[in-house]
């Protein structure tokens, strides 16, 4: 049944190796393969053609995934996203009108803030569209649209396979506004949806880096502390990467912008600091890896995240490399979520902690 772990130690583990096909699921919904189009029923409610900005909302990973899709919506589409946490915007009194068009993402769909978010927003006018993996939730069914990801149930109080299809939902609602929106050329859209197509053979080839991960996560788990590293989109999974070691293995973790290293973190560095860094082989790669290097001067233990030709380049700065797949740049942060959350995983059961209930989490925080 779903409700069973089947093979696994842990839901959370079936959930990680579940997503291939969850993404695929997802993903056929919302693009059309014979077009190679982005193909979202009910987009039109979110008026894209119109927005001079989107809103976006959510707590804890789904908020991540909102994180992420920024990026897109302002590189795909030119839409100027504007994203907070729930429990901030909420009581911000932000100016919310009827030309607004607000987003919010919930793998439960029942998120006290997130839910008191839509509410704001609608009340002030605002066009609702909702992300949700529970299609019977509160959430679904006070927006105006949802937008559901096809992750099935998930029982592990770490979000993983809901995160991952948070982000192709994302995908294709950003790409759709850039053809809305008359910024996305129809051959751009082609090109970029034929290599989203790619997402659930790309994330098989990532899960088998998961033997070098348990590996390195042995070590790992005697740490006090980490610190995760990435720019542009691998900012957000670097938050997503501390989030989930300190939910899982009670490590306490940092997720910054690599270029913020300089700003405060890097005055942490030292012999007894493992490092993370998120840096597939694209336009911003040089820039992280001297941030890298930065860390290396300072003795930081490095665990570089990258390509086959990212490692190359790295200069030896890292002890641990786990190598992913080649892919296009809108897939990375897909499927760099995965090493991501195998290292959370291993990191949690070589310390023995409660993986799919840890301590204190819930899977869904109905109250404030
Ligand atoms: C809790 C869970 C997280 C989840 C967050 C938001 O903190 O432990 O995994 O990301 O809630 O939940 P939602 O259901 O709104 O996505």
């Amino acid at each position: 049944s779903l409700m069973d772990k089947g093979n696994y130690k842990h839901f959370m583990a079936k959930e990680i190796h579940e997503q291939p096909e969850v993404l695929g699921h997802t993903l056929s919904r919302y693009f059309d393969y014979t077009t190679n189009t982005a193909n979202v029923a009910g987009a039109e409610k979110l008026n894209f053609n119109k927005l001079s900005r989107l809103l976006i909302s959510a707590c804890g990973t789904a908020y991540l995934a909102g994180l992420v899709s920024k990026y897109w919506f302002e590189k795909y589409a030119r839409l100027p996203v504007e994203i907070d946490i729930a429990s901030e915007f909420r009581y911000r009194e932000t100016p919310v009108s009827g030309n607004d068009a607000a987003l919010f993402i919930s793998q439960s769909g029942e998120t006290a803030d997130t839910l008191a978010s839509l509410r704001y927003c609608k009340e002030n006018g605002a066009a609702i569209g909702a992300v949700v993996n529970v299609p019977e939730s509160t959430i679904a069914r006070e927006a105006d649209m949802v937008y559901p990801t096809i992750a099935g149930p998930e029982i592990g109080v770490a979000s993983t396979k809901a995160f991952t299809c948070q982000l192709a939902v994302l995908a294709a609602l950003a790409l759709q506004a850039g053809r809305e929106r008359g910024v996305l050329s129809a051959e751009r859209e082609q090109e970029l949806v034929s290599e989203l197509t790619e997402i659930p053979s790309l994330a098989l080839k990532a899960l088998a880096a998961e033997s070098e991960i348990e590996k390195l996560s042995q070590p790992l788990s005697k740490a006090d502390n980490a610190l995760y590293l990435g720019r542009s989109t691998n900012y957000p999974l670097a938050l997503e990467g501390a989030l989930k070691l300190k939910e899982l293995s009670y490590i306490h973790a940092e997720g910054y912008a690599a270029g913020e290293l300089k700003h405060g973190p890097i005055a942490l560095i030292d012999e007894n600091m493992p490092v993370f860094v998120i840096a597939p082989y694209d336009s911003i790669y040089e820039k992280t890896v001297s941030n890298m290097q930065e860390v290396a001067a300072r003795g930081g233990r490095i665990v570089l995240i990258t390509d086959r030709k990212g490692a190359e380049e790295s200069g030896g700065a890292a002890e641990n490399t786990v190598i992913m797949p080649d892919m296009s740049d809108i897939v990375a942060p897909i499927i760099y979520a995965l090493p991501v959350q195998l290292i959370a995983y291993h990191t949690a059961v070589f310390m023995g902690t409660d993986v799919d209930q840890p301590r204190n989490l819930a899977k869904s925080v109905t109250v404030e």
